[in-house]
């Protein structure tokens, strides 16, 4: 056979054989007995080529590439398309299918339910401010009243913290009560007040099902010319049915606290049994003057609510420790 027509054949062959090779593997085989380095069949049509006449090898040299190009050109446009189904799927994807969801991140449930709180008593004209966790003695005792020898300043009953003592000079503990930024507001500012603070509160206490050395509270406190106590329990079980629908009742039961006076404890039934939420009173005249207000000219009253009571309340959470393990099976239900 002359070299001309082994060059033809070799080209129709192999185009063939890249045509019917119907996977990447097979296509593979192709190659390698086509165009293999060493004992594909076009080095066998090169070894052909070497022997002829040398006035017939420009001639015959150039068909041989002109057969070796198309050869690897058909054999990498064909590997492109194996290589491709997916590109195929892709075009039969259904465009008007709903998409798969992608769960979103919330907010805390304890963070959702201080927005709500601060949101109903917007309603009611409350303001909402915030104040340190870190606090000195006067905010956190002294101009509320709590004097040197009472039990709450115990050393034991709060936190401490020698290092910040060290920096200011004075005692500095976590606040142990929002109580601390009624006091913070009357500094800044003259009656009447209409706020609420709601934020992180810290006592070493043992920790169980109903106590934490860390919870929440919102702190409310309304001063002016003729603030009564029937106005407090109204704003009170007006904000609890609010947050937990009708059905709501509010009882106070007498009580002490040194900043108020009187004092009262502060229950709720909703739907069953009595729960207690807080404290709350009429301000100490001690604690107004405390703050410079005049206390024969303004009233007030306030009130100290735990966030955790009522979301778990709302929500039937049975163990208040569930807010801090971070188990995103509990979180994702709010
Ligand atoms: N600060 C009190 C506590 O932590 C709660 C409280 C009681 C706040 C009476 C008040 C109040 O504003 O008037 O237990």
């Amino acid at each position: 056979m002359d070299a001309i027509s082994a060059i033809r054949d070799f080209e129709q062959a192999v185009l063939s054989a890249i045509a019917d090779a119907a996977t990447s593997d097979a296509l593979e085989q192709v190659r390698i007995e086509f165009l293999g380095k060493k004992k594909g069949r076009l080095r066998e049509l090169q070894d052909l080529i070497g022997k002829v006449p040398p006035e017939d090898r420009p001639k015959i040299g150039q068909q041989f590439n002109t057969a070796k190009t198309a050869a690897d050109q058909a054999l990498s446009a064909r590997q492109l398309e194996l290589a491709q189904p997916k590109k195929k799927a892709a075009q039969e994807f259904d465009i008007t299918l709903p998409g798969a969801p992608l769960p979103l991140g919330k907010l805390h449930p304890l963070t959702q339910t201080m927005n709500e709180f601060k949101e109903i008593m917007g309603r009611f004209g409350f303001s909402s401010i915030e104040g340190p966790e870190l606090e000195d003695e006067r905010h956190n005792f002294e101009a509320l009243n709590i004097p040197h020898d009472h039990p709450a300043r115990d050393t034991l009953e709060n936190f401490y913290l020698a290092a910040a003592c060290v920096a200011t000079g004075e005692p500095m503990l976590m606040r142990s009560q929002t109580s601390t930024v009624q006091i913070r507001v009357m500094e800044q500012q003259p009656p009447p007040v209409r706020v609420v603070s709601l934020g992180r509160v810290y006592r070493p206490d043992t920790i169980d099902a109903t106590h934490s050395c860390m919870f929440h509270q919102m702190e409310g406190l309304m001063i002016g010319d003729d603030v009564t106590m029937a106005q407090l329990k109204t704003v009170l079980r007006l904000f609890a049915t609010t947050y937990l629908g009708q059905g709501v009742h509010i009882r106070f039961r007498p009580s002490f606290f040194p900043f108020t006076e009187p004092s009262v404890e502060v229950d709720m039934s909703w739907k069953d049994g009595w729960l207690e939420i807080g404290g709350a009173g009429m301000v100490d005249p001690n604690v107004l003057e405390a703050v410079g207000y005049d206390p024969e000219q303004v009233t007030g009253f306030a009130f100290g609510l735990g966030v955790e009571r009522f979301c778990m309340r709302r929500y039937q959470v049975n163990d208040i420790r569930r807010f801090t393990e971070n188990d995103v099976r509990f979180l994702r239900q709010f």
